[in-house]
């Protein structure tokens, strides 16, 4: 494969890379995100806020805590409830 064929693959992987430290850094800076973090990953990653609308939020950690229930898992309290949904649905 020619270098200049190859050139914009290497680039656009490059800038992917340091974009994904830059989303981490601003999503670990949003209150909520250790209570999400204790939370929310212990069964899979820790979601996105943008693959919900913030309306849908409260909905799916609902359903989520069902499945922690049925799981015997800690269950959050009220104020952990509103927490993760707070960080789940900050910009
Ligand atoms: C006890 C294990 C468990 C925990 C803890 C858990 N989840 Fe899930 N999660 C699941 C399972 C099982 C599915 C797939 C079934 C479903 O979607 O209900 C899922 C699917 C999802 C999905 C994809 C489906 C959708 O509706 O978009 C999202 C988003 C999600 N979880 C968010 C969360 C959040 C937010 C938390 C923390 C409040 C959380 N999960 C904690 C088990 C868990």
């Amino acid at each position: 494969m020619s270098i200049l064929l190859l050139f914009p693959v290497l680039f656009f992987a490059g800038c992917d890379k340091q974009g994904a430290a830059e989303r981490d850094a601003r999503q670990q800076a949003k209150p909520g995100y250790q209570v999400a973090k204790t939370f929310c990953s212990q069964c899979h990653e820790l979601p996105l806020g943008y693959q919900h609308p913030p309306d849908a939020w409260p909905y799916v950690v609902s359903r989520m805590e069902g499945h922690m229930e049925a799981a015997h898992k800690r269950i959050p309290s009220a104020a952990e409830h509103d927490a993760i949904i707070g960080y789940l649905q900050s910009k």
